[in-house]
């Protein structure tokens, strides 16, 4: 369903006048925005997901007796660890500093982000009751997210600033698992035995990452990730009839901004053109499937986003070399443009920063036309 409303974004009272497509404007021509949308490019651009955070000295720093959620929430911290990794690495865009759970505590969920586990709940969502839990993410829920985003945009000038937003299905799976889940067992009960509550939950999640990508983009984001992490779990046809037309709902809601939607997801190699029809003007591959077979499983139209294995960043640097050309070749059948380098999910804690430094250097070097 599409939100005709999206096309004429209404500024925020209390905010900043300043024309969140103008701000756009300085990043319009960055190699980033030019791949998403396959338009020639200087050089294959390079970002990285998870690129602020555990890998770098300088976050855990600044982050020292400051409680991962309280971070969030805090737009001088943000702007910060926002930065960090494009300070550092040289990164052709930044990737705002949140977690997908923001907006679920932004509308009075009791959760928590635990150290070393990830997302907790304290009281799930199981039954049609706790739908009313859910309710509707009014722009001022996240107040600290439209500060924050202009704070950024202004600094990063000619830098493209990604927003993002938890999908759907990700999303439900902490809410009725309770935490992080292996096997997805209560969520999957949900969804082959309540359909209709199932439907009601992501229809109602959907609304909510909808009007939460929505603050990313009206305050100067230039492009926005749904990371579905977790629906690499589910085969394509229950991917379609009961997952995809809430992930549909919010590609839609964005659609009138006109900027780039990245569809991300781990174990995705079945659901990948199913990931593409969802929305999507990029898709996010793991390192499972080279890029040409994603390509051919995507199809024209849409440009790609992917995919050297976080764990090759172990290896010595002539490894991760020959590992991000054979990237780089396959993301040939592409054509010259449509490929966005990342890793195939994020980069692991452990990860030596000055590895990933070399590596967006490599990929510039190696691509530069
Ligand atoms: O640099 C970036 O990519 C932006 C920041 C970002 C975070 N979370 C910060 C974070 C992004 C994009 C996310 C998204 C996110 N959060 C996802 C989707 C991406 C993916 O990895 O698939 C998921 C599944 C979550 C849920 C979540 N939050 C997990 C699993 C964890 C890790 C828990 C742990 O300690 O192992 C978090 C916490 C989290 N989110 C951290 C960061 C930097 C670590 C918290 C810390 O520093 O203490």
């Amino acid at each position: 369903m599409s939100d005709t409303s999206a096309a004429t974004p209404v500024p925020t009272p209390g905010t900043s006048t300043r024309q969140p497509a103008a701000a756009r404007g300085a990043a319009h021509d960055s190699a980033f925005l030019r791949a998403c949308r396959r338009e020639a490019v200087p050089h294959t651009p390079v970002w990285f997901m998870r690129q602020a955070g555990r890998s770098l000295p300088e976050y855990l720093k600044v982050r020292e007796g400051v409680a991962m959620l309280d971070s969030c929430m805090r737009p001088d911290l943000v702007k910060e660890i926002t930065l960090q990794p494009v300070r550092r690495h040289g990164v052709d865009a930044a990737i705002y500093f949140s977690d997908i759970v923001v907006p679920l505590k932004a509308i009075g969920l009791d959760l928590d982000i635990k150290p070393g586990v990830g997302p907790v709940v304290a009281d799930p969502i199981r039954t049609r009751a706790d739908l009313e839990r859910l309710r509707p993410l009014e722009p001022d829920d996240v107040r600290y997210i439209t500060e924050a985003v202009g704070l950024l945009v202004d600094e990063l000038g000619a830098t493209p600033l990604i927003g993002f937003a938890g999908a759907p299905f990700t999303l439900a799976s902490y809410l009725v698992e309770g935490g992080p889940s292996k096997n997805h067992e209560r969520t999957k009960a949900m969804m082959y035995g309540e359909p209709g509550l199932w439907a009601d939950l992501l229809d109602r999640l959907a609304d909510i990452t909808a009007a939460f990508l929505k603050v990313q983009i009206e305050a100067g984001a230039s492009a926005v990730q749904l990371f579905d992490s977790w629906v690499g779990a589910l085969a394509p046809r229950d991917y379609r009839a009961s997952v995809m037309p809430a992930s549909r709902k919010v590609f839609d809601a964005v659609a009138g901004y006109g900027v780039p939607r990245i569809h991300f997801g781990v174990g995705t190699g079945e659901l990948l053109g199913l990931m593409g029809e969802a929305g999507a003007d990029v898709v996010g591959v793991d390192w499972r499937v080279p890029l040409d077979e994603a390509h051919r499983r995507v199809g024209p139209g849409k440009a790609l986003q992917g995919n050297l294995d976080p764990a090759v960043l172990f290896a010595p640097e002539s490894a991760v070399r020959a590992k991000a050309d054979e990237v780089l070749a396959a993301a040939g059948a592409l054509g010259g443009t449509g490929h966005v380098f990342n890793l195939g999910h994020g980069v692991l804690p452990t990860t030596d920063p000055d590895a990933l430094t070399r590596l967006v250097a490599y990929v510039h070097e190696a691509t530069a036309r």
